[in-house]
């Protein structure tokens, strides 16, 4: 058994997202009621294709005559344009055509770049999510981003496409390393900061473990997170407006990990210390927040953030990113639990405190 949302794009175009333990049987028949075609493109991250090959068996090859599959190698640096290309060589040589689904198995690398195939070859392929990382079940195979990374910077090629379906199937997890269940966290607590503080309560009784016999605290983790996403989406499908809250965190995240070079701290990491800094920044302003919710889960978080730069110089990094404009940063802050806004900061002594408030907790 499965939960199930559907998430309306817009008038004509709408799709569901199945949250479950072992949803091959689901799979199964979705696929024999949306798809009579005999082929589909399998794109599957590497170390998923190993820890779970039968799951393919049982609910993929089943349906279809021919999966065309191609293995991505694990790592940020598969969301490239070599790979893309290898792709779209393996799948046009194989004589696709329109109907001919891309089934995107694997964390949020193969769910950009299998997303970005889809959008791309014959103008658009019907595309189905099987997302298999914490972050990529609660956050990246929802709201339609797809891309891959070009020299100058990460995603900067891509397109907004929305997949058919999403198959968050939590069987996947009992091979997630604890590492990659911190990243994913993260982005739950953002969540439940920004718009549903019961989370923290269900985190609370939840254990790291997904076995099939212990996996329904994390279901109705997932379920209500992927919810939370969504409804932002749904409001704002091309992100120009309240989607930005999602980023509560994220402006000191991306400098943390610029300044160790993308490799020192982990996203996860670092959105839990943009969050810390960003929760600094709303107490400073006067609001009734603190930092005890993210106290919490303040020993997941074990890098030390040791930096040579300035608070000063951080902030000035700031600068750079790609959502900041006309030399002002803009943060989002919580005025209390569940209460995101936006604010431009000018003068920015405020975001330096920040920094090296920041700075000293994780030293
Ligand atoms: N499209 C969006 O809206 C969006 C949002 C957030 C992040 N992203 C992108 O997502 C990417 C990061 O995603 P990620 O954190 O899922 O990383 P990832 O896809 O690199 O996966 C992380 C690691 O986990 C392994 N793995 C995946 N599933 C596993 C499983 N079930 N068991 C064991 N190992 C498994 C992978 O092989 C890899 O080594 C970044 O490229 C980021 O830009 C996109």
């Amino acid at each position: 058994m499965c939960n199930q949302i559907t998430l309306n794009i817009n008038h004509s175009e709408q799709y569901s997202i199945h949250t479950g333990y072992d949803l091959r049987a689901e799979l199964f028949d979705y696929l024999g009621a949306q798809f009579t075609t005999r082929k589909s493109i399998l794109i599957v991250d590497e170390n998923v294709n190993k820890l779970h090959a039968n799951y393919f068996v049982d609910a993929v090859n089943k349906h279809f005559d021919q999966v065309i599959t191609y293995v991505v190698p694990e790592g940020e640096h598969s969301k490239s344009l070599e790979h893309f290309e290898k792709i779209l060589d393996l799948v046009l040589e194989s004589g696709v055509d329109r109907k001919t689904p891309v089934l995107a198995v694997g964390g949020g690398v193969v769910g950009d770049l299998a997303g970005f195939v889809a959008a791309s070859c014959l103008r658009g392929l019907p595309l189905i999510h099987i997302p298999t990382t914490l972050l990529a079940m609660v956050d990246s195979s929802i709201g339609g981003k797809t891309g891959i990374n070009h020299t100058v910077g990460k995603n900067l090629i891509g397109a907004f496409y929305q997949p058919k379906a999403v198959f968050a199937d939590l069987k996947f997890l009992e091979t997630l390393s604890e590492q990659q269940w911190i990243i994913g966290l993260s982005e739950v607590i953002k969540y439940a900061m920004i718009r549903d503080a019961s989370l923290f309560d269900l985190l609370d009784e939840t254990s790291f473990k997904v076995s099939a016999t212990d996996y329904k605290g994390w279901e109705q983790i997932i379920h209500r997170s992927a919810h939370i996403k969504v409804d932002v989406v749904a409001e704002d499908v091309k992100e120009a407006g309240i989607r930005e809250f999602l980023n509560f965190g994220h402006t000191f995240a991306h400098v943390i990990e610029r300044v160790g070079n993308y490799k020192q701290y982990s996203h996860g990491e670092a959105v839990f210390m943009g969050m810390w800094a960003a929760v600094y920044v709303s107490q400073k302003l006067g609001h009734p927040i603190n930092h005890s919710n993210l106290s919490t889960f303040r020993p997941l978080y074990t890098s030390k953030l040791q930096v040579s730069n300035t608070p000063s110089e951080l902030t000035a990094l700031m600068l750079h990113d790609k959502k900041v404009s006309d030399g002002v940063v803009k943060l989002v802050l919580v005025s209390e639990l569940e209460k995101p806004f936006t604010k431009l900061f000018k003068d920015t002594k405020l975001i330096d405190e920040a920094w090296a408030y920041t700075l000293e907790e994780f030293n």
